[in-house]
């Protein structure tokens, strides 16, 4: 051999060494150990668990069509020549979904208390693996991990009232939450320009309320210009039944939001005895906050609402219902005897009282049937419910102030937690966005705990939660575009410990994940240009 041949042969045999002893494990874990060595899998590797537990069974199927997918393989459920372990324990200790990672060249070991911190677990294991497998090999470091989540809101919400994405995408989008550990799915259902849940009870929501007859082209604010096509779509009951069953099984809970009272034109336009006036209401064509809303002044409309949620919450388990709450005019209200005389009569203050009144109802009603109601921080307005959460989108304000009153908060300020505003200052080169400019670094920066609290007004802070509204997200690449890579950061700043956030080294691990989701498939600003 010559020298320069060898020399070569060092030169692949360190750089293949490096590259497998880099952790790239976005969010980054509370504690990686690196302890030397190459564990490798392939075809005749093994996942073994508990058969009779049928969560570990679900995750174990999940990892399997995950390296089906990307490697062609699978793992045996017979002894091969090493193993991937997963063990329910309770001597884990690290919370509701923490996990460890144990490893030698033979064996590693995913250990949690609970399923979610197995799932949680083997999330971490994938993105030990490279992209591409060499020889059918997959060589990953022997590492120890043990980690656990700051924070139990990890969420990320989608508009699909704006714009309409197929059972499909929707799955597809739970899949990209689940592989960062994102664990709530805030599902944006209502909207003044489209219903997009079917509620048995009242079946114009999904004849009329579904459909616009145009949107408006280009940016609402300076456009005059309409496409002149129809646009609608909804999820059948049984559709929703099958993307909570899909979520739940990747450990997300699907927080559903019904808007109330305002940004609701679209079901007056159904049922037009809802709202002040009486109508004529049409499903909204252009994005903006719009007037009608529904009287508060009438009974018909809190019977109407209680009717929906009690379908709502056959549908979804979660604890939580999300009301809306936000951007809710008083016009109507003002104008609508009706409505003057209730606020007369329970010996309100003014229309932002008779908004508090209508919150707390629903408070009330979505308590007796052992909820909790979260809405946008608007429903500071007035006076909170006795039990609201509140979503603190206008900044941070609200969610402090809430804190402060003792309740609990997520926040979800638009400074910096606004998926739907732009990724550069080159918007030239950018697809039109609502405005803003937020980009990767100023996303990762964020902290949840804002310093104006004091250690025991920060329990009340359950985490965060990024948003994308889709106004000017019409297709599901553009929806991926504008997640990814900034749910990369959402991730790590709700589950990583604050100490160990580090903007460089998160580019760093950031330079594998491109490489990742083009492999699986998912669109994302790429930074690396
Ligand atoms: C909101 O962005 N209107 C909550
Ligand atoms: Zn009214």
């Amino acid at each position: 051999m010559s020298l320069r041949v060898t020399f070569t042969a060092i030169v692949i045999m360190f750089s293949l060494l490096a590259s497998a002893q880099t952790v790239s494990i976005i969010p980054q874990p509370s504690k990686v150990t690196i302890k030397g060595g190459e564990f490798v899998i392939n075809k005749d590797c093994s996942l073994l668990f508990d058969q009779n537990n049928s969560d570990l069974s679900g995750i174990a199927g999940l990892f399997n069509d995950y390296l089906k997918n990307l490697y062609g393989f699978s793992l045996l459920q017979s002894v091969g020549s090493s193993s991937i372990k997963l063990v329910i324990s309770d001597k884990v200790g690290l919370g509701n979904e923490g996990y460890t990672i144990e490893m030698d060249g033979k064996k590693a070991t995913i250990t949690s208390s609970t399923p979610a911190g197995i799932f949680y677990g083997v999330q971490s294991f994938k993105q030990l693996l490279p992209v591409k497998p060499e020889a059918g090999n997959l060589a990953i470091p022997v590492v120890e991990i043990e980690d656990q989540p700051t924070f139990s809101w990890r969420g990320n919400m989608l508009d699909v009232g704006r714009h309409f994405f197929p059972v499909s995408f929707i799955k597809k989008y739970i899949d990209i939450l689940a592989m960062y550990k994102i664990n709530v799915f805030h599902w944006h259902l209502t909207e003044d320009q489209g219903w997009r849940i079917e509620i048995k009870k009242y079946p114009k929501l999904t004849e009329v309320s579904h459909w616009r007859e145009q949107t408006v082209v280009g940016h609402a604010r300076d456009s005059k210009e309409y496409d002149g096509r129809g646009y609608g779509g909804f999820y059948t009951q049984e559709q929703i039944k099958e993307i909570v069953k899909y979520a739940a099984e990747r450990y997300i809970t699907v927080v559903p939001e019904i808007e109330m009272p305002g940004h609701t034109s679209a079901v007056l336009a159904a049922y037009p005895n809802l709202g002040c006036t009486g109508g004529p209401y049409k499903v909204q064509e252009i994005w903006g906050v719009h007037g009608d809303v529904y009287c508060a002044g009438n009974e018909e409309t809190f019977k109407f609402l209680e009717d929906v949620l009690d379908e709502v919450c056959e549908l979804f388990p979660s604890e939580f219902i999300h009301i809306g709450g936000d951007e809710c005019p008083k016009g109507a209200w003002e104008e609508c005897p009706k409505c003057q005389k209730r606020i007369k009569e329970e010996g309100l203050a003014d229309e932002h009282e008779l908004q508090s009144y209508f919150i707390k109802r629903m408070e009330k009603y979505l308590d007796n049937k052992g909820r909790r109601l979260i809405g946008w921080d608007e429903i500071l307005e007035g006076g909170l419910p006795p039990k609201a959460t509140v979503m603190s989108w206008r900044g941070e304000k609200g969610g402090i102030e809430a804190a402060k009153q003792h309740h609990d908060v997520v926040m979800s300020p638009t400074t910096h937690l606004y998926f739907d505003y732009y990724q550069s200052e080159d918007r030239d080169n950018e697809p039109l966005a609502i405005g803003g400019f937020l980009p990767l670094e100023k996303v990762y920066s964020y902290n949840p705990l804002p310093e104006e609290l004091s250690a025991e007004e920060k329990k009340h802070v359950l985490g965060a939660q990024a948003n994308v509204w889709t106004e000017y997200i019409p297709s599901t690449s553009h929806a991926e575009y504008m997640l990814l890579p900034r749910l990369c950061a959402l991730s790590e700043l709700t589950w990583t410990p604050a100490e160990l956030k580090n903007f460089e080294d998160f580019q760093k691990r950031m330079e594998k994940h491109y490489s990742r989701l083009e492999a699986l498939g998912i669109n994302f600003k790429d930074y690396r240009k």
